[in-house]
This record gives structure tokens, C-alpha cells and sequence, in this order.
């Protein structure tokens, strides 16, 4: 069966795709070169829950070609099996894990009693979690939440929020931290960009925006790049003196500097001042970041870093990477739905290499 309204037309080789990002556009992809390289290190194994679809696969084909991971395909055997036939990809002795025809009774009892042990207090019976054990993103993150897979990815087809929700609950939020939240990074001429929340909280408290903040400064981090962070609004430094996001992201900014007086870190701000170091200085020289342009950027609410990033991607030139989820016990990312081949390669990468981190925590 074809996909319908999937474009067939191939994709650019790699290596091809990373010269015209920076011969013709001009972007500075050195970051997800690194990422790249970085996961072929130590290949994980990724566990991808939404393995139906031709531009899964196509992702799939690419990245045990690259030796960026061990892929594990869930979804149906045959579905699957067709969709590499037809499409003539090189996908050759990956698991296949079809929920209906290769688990067995023992095997589905077992995970449904670990979800049974998590929710039965949430109002989940037995039944319920065994039943669970047929949907592929419960099961999917029952493996990696067990060690048998290392890190997952899902969301291609569905919404965001249904897919999250049983991640949510198999594995749960990282300790010492009461939320989760999702970043992008956009590989621009002048280097990185780092946005959050772009996925989770729709209207996040000031204490939220300060862990969000927190959880994208540790992200920044692992890719070896100090964050320099503006916290946005409509107003600046308190000239907004009325209710909202700015007297919201003030306080945020207030708990920060409370509790972590050597991040880099201020606002409330607005986006031009955040990314003109010079100007800002002019006005503000007071201001944490100095003179120096902000490389990661925290919205006042979900719909503000959602649409923004949205827009960036489809004015591009960008190399966009992401939904990174950030604040999970375990590696999982849930994709936007209709990502692209090359989205989907990006995103397992990062899973990888979320993967080896959390080996060595
Ligand atoms: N961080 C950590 N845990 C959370 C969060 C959070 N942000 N939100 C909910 N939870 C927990 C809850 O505490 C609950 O735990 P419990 O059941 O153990 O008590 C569990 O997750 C499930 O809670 P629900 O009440 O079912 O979840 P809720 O209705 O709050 O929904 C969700 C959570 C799905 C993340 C919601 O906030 C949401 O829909 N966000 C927007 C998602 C979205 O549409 N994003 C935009 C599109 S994404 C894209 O463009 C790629």
C-alpha cells in the first residue's frame, strides 16, 4: 500500500546535503557534524514505535547505512516488509517487533505489570495495562523504560499529546526536576540557536519558565556550547508594569538569579534586544549578557515558541533539529508530525547520543 501524499522523489546523500548547507546557503552545520560523529561512536539501540510508514524507513535505511544506531522497527510485520519491498530500501536483519504476532503472552504480562505497579494508584487496573501493551508507545517505552531498547522515538503520525502521554507515564520526569520540555535548535549562519518550551507547557508559571530554562541550559551544554540565555517577552527589564508574560518572565528571571547566580542569564526582554548584543548594551548595560548575543532563547508561553519556530522553519534557510524533549528519566523524542527523512536521521542522532549520556550518569 503507497503512502498517500509522501513525495517519492530521493533524497541527497549526506554528504551531498551537508555542501549545499554550506556552499549555497551558508549555514554552519558544524554542530550536527559533531552530533553525527558523535553517535557513530557508540551506535544505540533506538527503538522506532511508528516503523509503518515509508519515510520511517527511509530514515531507517540512512542511519544503519551511516552506523548512526541499531534500529528496532514496532509495527506491523507485513505493513513493514511491504513498504521495504516496494520502496527496494536496504533494510536487512533489523527486529521486527509486531505487537500483535511476535510478543508473547509472558512477555506482555510482564511489561503490563511494571505499568500496573506505576498506575495502580493513578486508577489503572491490570486489564487496562495489559491492554496497553498493544499500543506501540506504551510498549515502545516499556523497552527502553526495561533496558532493551536504548532510547525512543515516536509521534510521526499522531498529535504530540497523545503520544507523549504514555512516555509520561512509563517513564516520567528526570529527578530533580518537576517538568519536561522541548527544545529546537536551528543551525544558522551565524552559528547555533538554541528555543524552549516549542512543545510542552502552554502556560508555564514563572517557575516553570526558570526550570525550562535550567533544562535547556544542561541541554546547551552537552554540545560543548556555553548558553547565553534571553528570557522573552513584549517589554523590557521591567517597563511593563501591568499582569502577563512579562511581569511572569521578570519573576522567572528573579528566581534564576536567586538560584543560579552564575548562569548567563536575564530578561525580560524582547527578541531584537535578545539577539543584538550591542544594542542591548546600549540601553541596558546592566544586563547579564553583557554585549554579547543570546544563543538560546526561552519563550513567555507554548503558543510564542511553537509558532516561532514554525515560522523560522518554513522561512528558513535553517537546519532545524529537534523536538528535543528535555526532563525525561529516559532518552525519548517525539517527533513533529510529517517530519522529514532528514528530521528524522537528526533526531535519531541526538536519541544516540542522549543515549550515551544517560549510560554514564
Ligand atoms: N512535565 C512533566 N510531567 C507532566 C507535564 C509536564 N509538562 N504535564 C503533565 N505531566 C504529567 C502529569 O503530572 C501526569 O502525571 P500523573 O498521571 O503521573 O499524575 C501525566 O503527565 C499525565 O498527565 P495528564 O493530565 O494526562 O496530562 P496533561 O493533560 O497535563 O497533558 C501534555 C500533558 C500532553 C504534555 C499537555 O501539556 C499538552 O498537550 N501539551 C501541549 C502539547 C502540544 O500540543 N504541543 C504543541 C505541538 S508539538 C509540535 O509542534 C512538535
Amino acid at each position: 500500500a503507497m503512502e498517500s501524499g509522501v513525495a517519492r522523489k530521493p533524497i541527497k546523500s549526506w554528504t551531498a546535503y551537508e555542501q549545499e548547507l554550506t556552499e549555497r546557503l551558508g549555514i554552519d552545520n558544524r554542530l550536527i557534524m559533531a552530533i553525527r560523529t558523535k553517535a557513530k561512536q557508540d551506535p544505540k539501540r533506538i527503538v522506532f514505535a511508528e516503523a509503518n510508514s515509508f519515510r520511517i524507513l527511509k530514515a531507517v535505511q540512512f542511519v544503519i547505512r551511516e552506523g548512526i544506531a541499531q534500529p528496532i522497527l514496532l509495527g506491523n510485520k507485513e505493513k513493514i516488509q511491504e513498504l521495504i519491498k516496494e520502496n527496494q530500501l536496504d533494510i536487512n536483519n533489523v527486529p521486527i517487533i509486531d505487537l500483535c504476532e511476535s510478543v508473547s503472552d509472558e512477555k506482555r504480562h510482564h511489561f503490563a505489570k511494571i505499568l500496573y505497579e506505576k498506575r495502580k494508584r493513578k486508577g489503572m487496573t491490570y486489564n487496562e495495562a495489559v491492554e496497553k501493551m498493544y499500543n506501540h508507545d506504551y510498549y515502545g517505552s516499556m523497552m527502553v523504560e526495561t533496558g532493551e531498547a536504548d532510547a525512543f522515538i515516536s509521534g510521526f503520525s499522531r498529535k504530540y499529546s497523545s503520544t507523549i502521554r504514555p512516555t509520561l507515564q512509563v517513564i516520567g520526569v528526570k529527578k530533580d526536576y518537576n517538568h519536561i520540555a522541548g527544545m529546537y535548535m536551528l543551525l544558522t549562519k551565524s552559528g547555533p540557536l538554541f528555543l524552549a518550551d516549542t512543545t510542552v507547557n502552554m502556560n508555564p508559571s514563572a517557575q516553570t519558565l526558570a526550570d525550562t530554562t535550567l533544562l535547556t541550559a544542561a541541554e546547551v551544554r552537552k554540545f560543548n556550547i556555553e548558553p547565553r540565555i534571553a528570557l522573552l517577552s513584549y517589554s523590557n527589564f521591567g517597563a511593563y508594569k501591568g499582569a502577563g508574560s512579562p511581569i511572569r518572565v521578570k519573576e522567572a528571571v528573579q528566581l534564576l538569579h536567586e538560584s543560579n547566580p552564575d548562569l548567563i542569564v536575564d530578561g525580560e526582554m524582547q527578541a531584537n534586544y535578545a539577539l543584538n548584543g550591542k544594542l542591548r548594551y546600549s540601553r541596558y548595560p546592566f544586563n547579564k549578557l553583557g554585549d554579547k548575543d543570546a544563543n538560546t532563547l526561552i519563550f513567555p508561553n507554548l503558543s510564542s515558541g511553537n509558532i516561532t519556530y514554525k515560522i523560522l522553519q518554513a522561512l528558513g534557510p535553517y537546519e532545524a533539529i529537534g523536538p528535543i524533549l528535555m526532563g525525561m528519566k529516559k532518552p525519548i523524542h517525539i517527533l513533529q508530525r510529517d517530519s522529514t527523512v532528514r528530521e528524522i536521521i537528526n533526531m535519531t542522532a541526538i536519541a544516540v547520543i542522549d543515549a550515551q549520556d544517560n549510560n554514564t550518569n
